[in-house]
């Protein structure tokens, strides 16, 4: 068994390994000077399962092609089964067409994964908002798993927050809601959101009511932070005491992270699907996890 990471997610490739009692594979990654990529493998991966690495975060195109290029060098060196870990598998949000004439950028990334030859895929905390299952666009075995219950144990061990009202900026952030409520044993509500363009949304708040309590925003991403912005707008407005937020992948675009807290915010936290100076919560558990159940040689 071997445990791969492409150059976006190698360092959670190495502690992924290092729960498993396991090495890491170890590839050679450069680029040409005309800008075309060389990755080459340097272990002798004939006959082993492996599980591969790779979010395709902040540089997408750049890790989805190293990704591809990954994936087919390992099946035509002849590796066993070839599981993807995708953490943070961007293009999920353009799963439509908004205008006339858009490419369905959720439809074709998926499409170019699947080509390679994988032989199952984990992502986790998918953005999943139209398309509600990962099996309605992948046609391999594919399983979105989620980091809220490790965040919300990262949130409980840091004792911040005195029994927060959870809050998830939009509807579909209540699963994550109700997840990090079930695990805090704690209450939660969701906010509505319309998107207006691609860095401003406008929220309004439904039945929970933040005064006087501690409060926690979940999401999936904080990209533009403009979501959690809004978010914690209302909040205050409403009187709460204190608010931290947690999200599984922290993007932080274009200054994300000082809007967030010079609106007020508390803790900020994120995991390493996407490494930023915010992941202070791993998802490495999750993926030795699931790599166990895979039942690897
Ligand atoms: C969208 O619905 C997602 O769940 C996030 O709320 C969104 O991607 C956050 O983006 P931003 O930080 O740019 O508002």
């Amino acid at each position: 068994m071997k445990i791969i990471g492409g150059s976006a997610s190698d360092a959670l490739a190495t502690k992924v390994a290092r729960e498993l009692g396991v090495k890491s594979g170890k590839l050679e990654i450069k680029k040409f000077p005309d800008g075309e990529k060389y990755l080459r493998v340097l272990d002798d991966v004939k006959g082993e399962d492996i599980a591969v690495i790779q979010s395709i975060n902040r540089t997408p195109d750049e890790f989805l092609f190293e990704y591809l290029l990954l994936v087919d060098t390992l099946k035509d060196l002849g590796a066993g089964k070839v599981v993807s870990f995708i953490p943070y598998f961007a293009y999920a949000r353009q799963d439509e067409r908004f205008n006339p004439g858009e490419a369905l950028s959720f439809k074709t990334v998926s499409k170019l994964i699947e080509s390679v030859g994988t032989d199952a895929i984990y992502t986790i905390d998918m953005h999943q908002h139209r398309v509600l299952k990962s099996s309605e666009v992948f046609k391999i075995p594919s399983h979105n798993l989620s980091a809220m219950p490790l965040l919300a144990d990262y949130v409980e061990r840091s004792g911040n927050l005195q029994k927060p009202l959870i809050i998830g900026p939009d509807a579909e952030a209540e699963q994550w809601a109700k997840l990090a409520a079930d695990r805090l044993h704690t209450d939660y509500d969701v906010f509505e959101k319309e998107r207006l363009g691609s860095e401003s949304v406008q929220i309004r708040p439904r039945k929970a009511n933040a005064k006087d309590r501690d409060v926690l925003i979940v999401d999936d991403i904080i990209s533009t932070g403009g979501t959690i912005v809004e978010a914690l707008k209302i909040l205050f407005s409403q009187g709460a005491r204190k608010i931290d937020v947690a999200c599984t992948h922290p993007i932080l675009a274009g200054g994300a992270l000082a809007k967030i807290y010079e609106t007020g915010a508390g803790n900020v936290i994120g995991t390493d699907t996407v490494p930023s100076s915010i992941s202070y919560v791993s998802v490495a558990p999750l993926i030795a996890e699931q790599v166990r159940k895979e039942g690897f040689r």
